[in-house]
């Protein structure tokens, strides 16, 4: 985890760089620090957020030619000052987003312990490039030998006062980009923070090494040999990262999501049909051959893999698994299997992993659904369809999970398509019911007093079940993670059909349980489940599409205007992320940056 973001220039660097970290503390907020170079090095860094950091610079931002800096997720050892970067060791300061997983070994072998001033296994790259120039005398030199040395992950940037000239960066399964304007150069972990200064980027390639000097940069591989990358150009600008008048980011984005959902609607649909080239350019080749389908996902990306399972099962007529990408293994090997990583960041280690290995055993075609253009994930799958959510900053995913349902429900249409299964007319059913949706978002972001009325029942309780059947049930798990992300509330969800082999001992008078109650054939089966735990005194909270269970429950439920039951976790899903908004503002968290987490989890 963790973000970096540097600049080497003339104007404003310090403002610049201290802007771009606010805009990467959702990678990690826990401290940060920051090098300034000038006429020498100085470096200020503390425990707590940029803006503490803001505060010491005061004054001091002035005629500075570089900047780098960084804010923390702790891995190893505790957020403090001591362990906060960027590390200086003899000429070399450095900063690291990543893991090295072999520091130990490094210090041991270089007998780095006695002058270790931190618990980060991130300063053992100072020492060892530190020890490196010693030996050459030349800091691109000692970078190189540092890093063949390295294992885990990297994104780094390192200063070397005995050559201020530059700054050099590189990156190993973490991402890092390179930008420029006419008058500064740019690094950072990821474009959102540059995107005030320029619209234009250059992703380093593993192991790439970028030499960063006032005027431009050049990129290298560890033989020098000079290397030729791509540049992409954005059309997300700084105002996409703003909060508006919002009071949170999170509520700006729950807010945004009929938007989202009709711009991802627009590049997957064209005159009622489903663009399989939204998908890439060898979809239909790839759709006609697969017999399964491996969804891999973590978090609320892993749930929107398990409402999909449903969708393939029943539109695209496939096998379906759905696996957390950090428990993935490759011991099942199912022939022509489509593996489909879904990722907000699309730089989620997890799930990367997961692709790298499949790739490498050359198990079947990969696909990814990725809410940033460019990402690690997108670059490394056969097809990826790019969500069209806009930036999102809350550290509790809301708009990208329902930009991903809405492009996994067009893909299983798709394949069914392109399998001969669904006809020109189902298509322009489905098609249909997709197009109403952004309206029946837009119906219950309009009733929110309701959804705040109804955190009341959770008041004084340490604990929360969700309960649902079938496609809802991933939708419940998603609501509860919500819960628990931002309110620090012990919230569980289970099958309704599973209360009664165990969790019912936990019901006691005024346990508060939400329930999903889909006016399907499913109905009758989850009111009994309702009854088991009203009569056992439980304090209900229900969300619900069946307007008779909302007539008789009218007090402490919530209705939601969905028909077609195949599209109910798109819509039972909006009111759970306000529920646990609403329950989170009147305890008073830090709703876009809950404890102990990050927006994009770098590590694995
Ligand atoms: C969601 O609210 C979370 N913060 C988290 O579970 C997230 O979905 C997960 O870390 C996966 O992230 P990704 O979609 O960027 O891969």
């Amino acid at each position: 985890m963790c973000g970096i973001v540097g600049a080497l220039g003339n104007k404003n660097i310090v403002n610049e760089v201290l802007y771009g970290l606010k805009t990467l503390e959702y990678r990690g907020y826990d401290s940060a620090g920051i090098a300034i170079y000038g006429k020498k090095l100085t470096i200020f860094k503390n425990k707590g957020r940029v803006k503490d950091l803001e505060k010491k610079l005061l004054n001091k931002k002035i005629n500075n030619k570089f900047a780098f800096a960084h804010t923390r997720w702790a891995t190893h050892g505790e957020p403090s000052k001591k362990n906060a970067h960027p590390h200086n060791v003899g000429a070399v300061t450095i900063v690291h987003n990543g893991i090295i997983e072999n520091y130990q070994e490094i210090k041991n072998k270089y007998e780095f312990s006695k002058f270790y001033t931190s618990d980060t296994d991130s300063e053992v790259i100072a020492h060892l490039i530190n020890f490196y120039f010693k030996k050459t005398t030349n800091f691109l030199d000692a970078f190189i030998l540092a890093l063949k040395e390295l294992k885990g992950s990297y994104a780094i940037a390192a200063f070397c006062n005995k050559e201020p000239d530059k700054v050099l960066v590189s990156s190993f399964n973490a991402p890092l980009i390179l930008a420029k304007n006419n008058v500064n150069i740019y690094f950072s972990s990821d474009i959102s923070a540059l995107l005030k200064f320029s619209n234009q980027f250059t992703y380093l390639k593993n192991k790439d090494i970028g030499i960063l000097n006032l005027n431009s940069f050049i990129l290298m591989n560890n033989k020098k040999r000079i290397l030729k990358r791509d540049t992409f150009l954005t059309n997300l600008s700084a105002e996409d990262t703003s909060l508006g008048n919002y009071e949170h980011y999170m509520l700006k984005e729950i807010f945004e999501q009929p938007l989202s959902v009709d711009n991802t609607i627009k590049s997957l649909i064209d005159k009622n049909k489903i663009l399989s080239s939204a998908f890439g350019e060898d979809s239909i080749k790839i759709f006609n051959n697969i017999n399964h389908i491996s969804l891999i996902g973590c978090g609320t990306s892993y749930h929107a893999g398990l409402v999909s399972k449903f969708w393939f099962q029943e539109y695209s007529n496939l096998t379906c698994e759905v696996n957390v990408a950090s428990e993935f293994t490759l011991n099942k090997k199912i022939k022509n299997t489509l593996f489909i990583a879904i990722s907000q960041s699309g730089e989620t280690a997890d799930t990367l992993s997961a692709i790298r290995n499949i790739k490498k055993s050359n198990l079947g075609n990969t696909l990814s659904i990725i809410n940033r253009e460019s990402s690690t994930l997108q670059r490394l799958t056969d097809l990826s369809f790019h969500t069209k959510a806009g930036v999102e900053i809350g550290v509790a995913s809301t708009k990208a999970f329902t930009t991903q349902l809405i492009s996994l429900y067009a893909l299983a249409i798709c394949i069914g398509k392109t399998k001969k299964l669904i006809n020109i007319s189902s298509e322009k059913k489905l098609v249909k019911t997709i197009l109403d949706i952004p309206k029946k978002i837009k119906k219950i972001l309009a009733n929110t007093n309701k959804i705040s009325t109804l955190t009341k029942h959770l008041n004084g309780y340490s604990a929360v079940i969700y309960i649902a059947r079938s496609i809802l049930y991933p939708i419940a798990l998603e609501g509860s993670l919500k819960m628990k992300e931002i309110s620090y509330l012990f919230a569980h969800s289970y099958p309704s059909g599973e209360l009664k082999h165990g969790p019912l001992a936990l019901i006691s008078k005024g346990f508060p349980v939400v329930c999903l109650i889909a006016n399907n054939g499913l109905k009758n089966k989850i009111l009994s489940n309702l009854k088991e735990v009203e009569s056992r005194g439980a304090n209900v909270i229900i969300f619900t599409n069946d307007k008779e269970v909302f007539n008789q429950n009218k007090k402490n439920s919530f209705f939601i205007d969905v028909k077609d039951s195949n599209l109910n976790p798109l819509l039972f899903n909006i009111p759970l992320q306000l529920f646990a908004y609403y329950y989170a503002k009147s305890i008073g968290t830090d709703i876009d940056k809950p404890r102990n987490l990050a927006k994009s989890v770098t590590v694995e």
